[in-house]
Formats: structure tokens, sequence, C-alpha cells
């Protein structure tokens, strides 16, 4: 009952946060933003892949009922969580950096930082380290008491959405056509799946044929990394720049080379392209938008009650449903 209630608000209520502030851990845990960006730092040197896998997190955490850590709750005998949901199933990865940070941080201040401010902290400090921009985040978010897979495949878009349709599903979160273009040039880092493109390089709209917005070589390029019958898991870099956060993402749009349908129907549609060629001629432009985005994407909250937990990946008290024994001492307790 509970339960029911609590989905059916949350998949259309987005509160925007008004209570986050700058300094939040500035008293608590003065070192907060250092001992993240450390974490995120050595990560990197391990696999420079890791900036762009711990920044996409922010995406779909924030989406699915506002930015509150429900992304890294596992699965529970009486939860299926998001990890699992259509769009990050196989595909999310670089958990084990949150739970880094969040050890890091346990050590230094338990209790205080939430797993939702980290994800935040570590997009930020992933992009800064790849040569994108720095700014300030907003800190004070709690960490949900539940995740819902269900919210999570109706909401995160597929890589065939095309443009109109993410224009919609932006609006919905009052994200702005600026703002759209702007957080999609957050794939000027990292991968994909070959399993992301292969309907459009080989049917796209099933039409038994490939997206004609391809740039002839780039595809037959694609073509060999992800042949049909192929190993859908290679990945292929989704701009010319993967390990380098710069406006290079928005050229390779501009030339027919973008990887992801997603990514290349900024180009197409005109309401959207005209922001795909503004940040491909001028990248503080884009360095400016997508910070901009980003704290708007922040800022994202659910307005349900939350918690600081200690493990990320599950929350701090699960009542033990079916432990409640007739006449024991622990029922008033436990079964009340
Ligand atoms: C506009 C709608 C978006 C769609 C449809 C989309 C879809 C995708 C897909 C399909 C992948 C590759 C996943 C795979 O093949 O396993 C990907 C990767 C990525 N996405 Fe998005 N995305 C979108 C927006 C965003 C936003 C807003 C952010 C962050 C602010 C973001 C950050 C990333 C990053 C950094 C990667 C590379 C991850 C890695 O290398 O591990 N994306 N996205
Ligand atoms: C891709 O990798 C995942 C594990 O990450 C595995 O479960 C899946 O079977 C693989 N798919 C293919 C087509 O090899
Ligand atoms: C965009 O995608 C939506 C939903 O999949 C579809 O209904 C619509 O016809 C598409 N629009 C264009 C211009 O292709
Ligand atoms: C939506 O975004 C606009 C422009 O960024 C902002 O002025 C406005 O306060 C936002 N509305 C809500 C409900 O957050
Ligand atoms: C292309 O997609 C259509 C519609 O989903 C499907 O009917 C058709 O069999 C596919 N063709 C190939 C070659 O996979
Ligand atoms: C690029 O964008 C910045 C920030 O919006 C602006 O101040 C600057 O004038 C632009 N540069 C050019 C050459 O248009």
């Amino acid at each position: 009952m509970a339960l029911a209630l609590f989905l059916a608000l949350a998949s259309l209520a987005i509160v925007v946060a008004t209570n986050l502030h700058p300094n939040f851990y500035s008293k608590t845990c003065p070192d907060a933003e250092l001992i993240v960006r450390s974490v995120i730092k050595k990560a990197m040197e391990v696999e420079v892949r890791a900036a762009a896998s711990v920044m996409r997190l922010q995406f779909h955490d924030c989406f699915v009922n506002g930015c509150d850590a429900s992304l890294l709750l596992d699965d529970t005998p009486n939860m299926l969580g998001e990890k699992l949901a259509l769009s990050n199933i196989n595909s999310l990865r670089s958990y084990e950096v949150i739970d880094e940070a969040k050890e890091a941080l346990e050590t230094t201040c338990p209790g205080i930082v939430s797993c939702a401010d980290i994800l935040v902290m570590a997009a930020r400090d992933a992009v800064v380290l790849s040569g994108g921009p720095e700014w300030e985040v907003k800190l004070g978010r709690k960490d949900s008491l539940m995740a819902s897979q269900e919210d999570s495949d109706e909401i995160m878009p597929s890589p065939r959405a095309n443009a109109s349709y993410l224009v919609n599903l932006f609006k919905k979160f009052n994200l702005s056509v600026k703002d759209l273009v702007a957080l999609s040039g957050s794939h000027s880092i990292g991968e994909g799946r070959c399993f992301s493109i292969m309907f459009r390089l080989y049917n796209q709209s099933g039409s038994g044929k490939p997206d004609h917005a391809f740039n002839p070589s780039y595809k037959e390029k694609l073509d060999k990394l992800c042949p049909l019958g192929g190993d859908e898991n290679v990945t292929v870099d989704l701009d010319t720049t993967p390990g380098i956060f710069d406006n290079q993402y928005f050229k390779d749009l501009v030339n027919g080379r973008g990887v992801l349908n997603s990514d290349q129907t900024l180009y197409t549609n005109l309401k959207t392209r005209e922001y795909v060629e503004k940040f491909s001629v001028n990248q503080s432009e884009f360095y400016q938008a997508f910070v901009e985005g980003m704290i708007k994407l922040g800022d994202l909250q659910s307005g349900q009650p939350g918690e600081i937990r200690r493990n990320c990946r599950v929350v701090n008290f699960q009542p033990m449903l079916n432990f409640c024994p007739a006449n024991s001492l622990l029922e008033t307790r436990v079964c009340k």
C-alpha cells in the first residue's frame, strides 16, 4: 500500500532542490570534496574511462526519482533495483569507485556524507580531471530508502531515441533544448557498446538499411568494429578524443561521426542543430551550458524521505518482515 503510493507519486513528482548548499559539509566534513577528488584521480590512473563511467551515473541517478543514489542500491529479495534496468544492465560500471569514495569518507567522517552527494561530486571531478570545466556543486542530498527498476525502465531514454522525443523528455525535468544538447556533450568522454548501435548500422527504424546520417567512411570503420553476428560487447569511442572533455563531440556530429542515434539526431533535427553548431565552434559556450545543465540535473529531487547510507549499496535499516517468532522478546521491538 505504502509502496504503491510511493511509486505512483515517484514517476510524476519531481521537486527542484531549494535546500542544497555548496558549503553543506564545511563544518561536518571539510575534506569531503578533496577526498572524493583524490579517489577519482586514482581510479583514472588505473583506467582513464573510469571518469566517463562515473560521470554517467549522475544522469542515471538523477532522472529516476531525483538525485538520491537509488541507482546504487543492490537488488534484494523484496526489491528490484535499478542496476539491472534496461539502460543500466551490462552497461553502467565503476560502481566500485563510488564504494571507495564512500569508504574513505566513512573513515574520516562517519555517517555524514550521502552517496547521492558523492555521485554529484564525482561527476564534477571526472569532468575536471578530463580537462573540462570546473564548477561548484551544491550538496546536502539524502539517500533514498528504495529503488525502482520499473521507473528506470520507463524513464531512461534508448540510444535509438530521436531529438523530438529527447526534447520532450528533458522538458519534463525542466531541462531546455540547450540543456539537452549541452548535457549530451558528456559523450565527449567514454565508450558505447556495439549493442547500442547495431540497429543504426544495419536496420535503422526496421528499414533493413543503415542510418543515412552516417559519414560513409566512419560507417565503414564501425562496420568492421561491430559486424553482424559479432561480439556486441565490443566498445566504440563516443567521440574522436574519448579521454578528453572537449567540444570534439560536436565537431564529430557536424561531420556525421556521431556514434549513437541519440547523438547524431541532435544534428539532424533543426531545433537542436542550432546548439550543436554553436558548441562545435565555441568550446567555452559548450562548457558554460554544460555546467548549467549539470547543476539543474543535480537539483532534481524526489521529495521523499531519506537517510545517509553507511554503504551505498544497501539501506541502513532493513526490516526483517518474516522474523516475528511468537512469544519472543523481540516481538515488540521488531514486529510491532
Ligand atoms: C540524451 C540522452 C542520452 C542517451 C540516449 C544516452 C545513452 C547512452 C548510451 C546508449 C551509452 C553507451 C552505453 C553502452 O553501450 O553500454 C552512453 C554512454 C555514456 N553516457 Fe549517455 N546518454 C544520454 C545522455 C547522457 C547524459 C545527460 C550524460 C551525463 C550527464 C551521459 C553520460 C554518458 C557517458 C559519460 C557515457 C560513457 C560511459 C562509459 O564509457 O562507461 N549521457 N549513453
Ligand atoms: C556481454 O557481457 C555481459 C557481461 O558483462 C554478458 O552477460 C553478456 O552475455 C555478454 N554478451 C555477449 C553478446 O557476449
Ligand atoms: C521520434 O520518435 C517518436 C517516439 O519513438 C516517434 O513517435 C516519432 O515519430 C519520431 N519522430 C521523428 C521525426 O522521427
Ligand atoms: C526551470 O528552469 C528555469 C530556467 O532555468 C528556472 O528559472 C525555473 O526556476 C525552473 N523551474 C523549476 C520549477 O525549477
Ligand atoms: C529489421 O527490423 C524489422 C522491424 O523490427 C524486422 O522486421 C526485420 O526482420 C529486421 N531486419 C533484419 C535484417 O534484421
Ligand atoms: C564563445 O562563447 C563565450 C561564452 O558564451 C562568449 O563569451 C564568446 O564571445 C564566444 N566566442 C566567440 C568567438 O563567439
